[in-house]
């Protein structure tokens, strides 16, 4: 299995120069483009890193998965979904002018205005709503190291403006309630938390398992998990969710910082890590990979 996964990556290398490292948060555009970690891991407890599994980066939109799986235990899904869509868009991640017409609310929760959407319904005053977020991937990882890059943070808050002008619309229409800079700091928080690609892994094993959570929500953990992975599906890889379907055929979740989340229910959990990103925001190394570790694997959920 390593050495498939080795002779994946080395297919698909040249991949990196076709993407760029992101920018428009200036801390990122430190990530070497040739880091490439895949990791891959199964029910029966099998593990396969490989590459630069150990290399950290920030978790991105990846963390939108966990703040959706945090505000569906604390509201259930009726609640959740009164704020923010189900439906897909082919807008790009950071798409604001729809927001200004008058009946609508985020189209689904992975793009940057539903996130902050789910992130402002996690229960919590203050730090409380971050730890919670930080405890879960700690649960799901089992990684008691996971913790937040100040300076990435400090960079996304000091840009981030294009979420700030969206946050404060969606206070505008009544959709986001609490402080919105208190929100906002949660948000660019979240997004900052370092992870490495086994760590992804090991987050899509758990969400692949059925979020076998301790704790008690609103729904059953079940259900959160089928909620999750159906909106990952749809809606994970932005405005090329529907291309990636077909071509994966795995419900995955992208991060600017590099990362791909890959949920194979009942069977695996996929982590990879490729900073150079295409003009979608998705590493252009890691759709490669994936796509044809799914092809290797067999992993498609709809092929037979
Ligand atoms: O808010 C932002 O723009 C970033 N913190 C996260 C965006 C992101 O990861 C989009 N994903 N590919």
């Amino acid at each position: 299995m390593k050495d498939k996964i080795m002779e994946i990556i080395e297919k698909n290398k040249g991949l990196v120069r076709e993407g760029f490292v992101a920018d428009y948060i200036p801390a990122l555009s430190k990530a070497n483009p040739n880091n490439i970690g895949v990791s891959i891991v199964d029910l029966n407890g099998n593990i396969y890193n490989v590459g630069d599994y150990n290399e950290k980066f920030t978790i991105q939109s990846i963390s939108k998965v966990l703040s959706l799986i945090l505000a569906l235990l604390d509201h259930g899904e009726e609640k959740v979904f009164n704020k923010v869509g189900y439906e897909p868009t082919d807008e790009p991640f950071n798409t604001i002018y729809k927001l200004d017409f008058n009946w609508n609310k985020p189209s689904n929760p992975m793009i940057n205005s539903g996130a902050i959407v789910t992130t402002s319904l996690i229960k919590g005053n203050g730090d409380e709503k971050i730890n919670r977020i930080l405890d879960l991937i700690k649960v799901m990882t089992g990684n008691p190291n996971v913790s937040i890059d100040e300076e990435v943070y400090l960079s996304e808050k000091e840009t981030g403006n294009r979420n700030r002008a969206m946050a404060y619309l969606l206070k505008s229409k009544g959709i986001l309630s609490g402080d919105v800079e208190e929100i906002l700091d949660t948000y660019f928080k979240q997004c900052s938390i370092q992870v490495t690609s086994f760590d992804l892994a090991k987050i899509g094993l758990f969400i692949a398992k059925g979020c076998p959570l301790e704790t008690k929500g609103l729904i059953d953990n079940a259900r959160i998990a089928a909620i999750v992975t159906a909106i990952m599906f749809t809606s994970g890889m932005y405005n090329f969710s529907g291309e990636y379907a077909v071509n994966v055929g795995i419900p995955s979740k992208s991060g600017v910082g590099g990362g791909i989340l890959g949920v194979v229910p009942g069977n695996y959990g996929i982590g990879i890590y490729g900073p150079a990103l295409d003009r979608y925001g998705n590493s252009s190394v890691g759709y490669g990979i994936i796509r044809d570790l799914s092809q290797h694997l067999k992993l498609n959920i709809l092929s037979r």
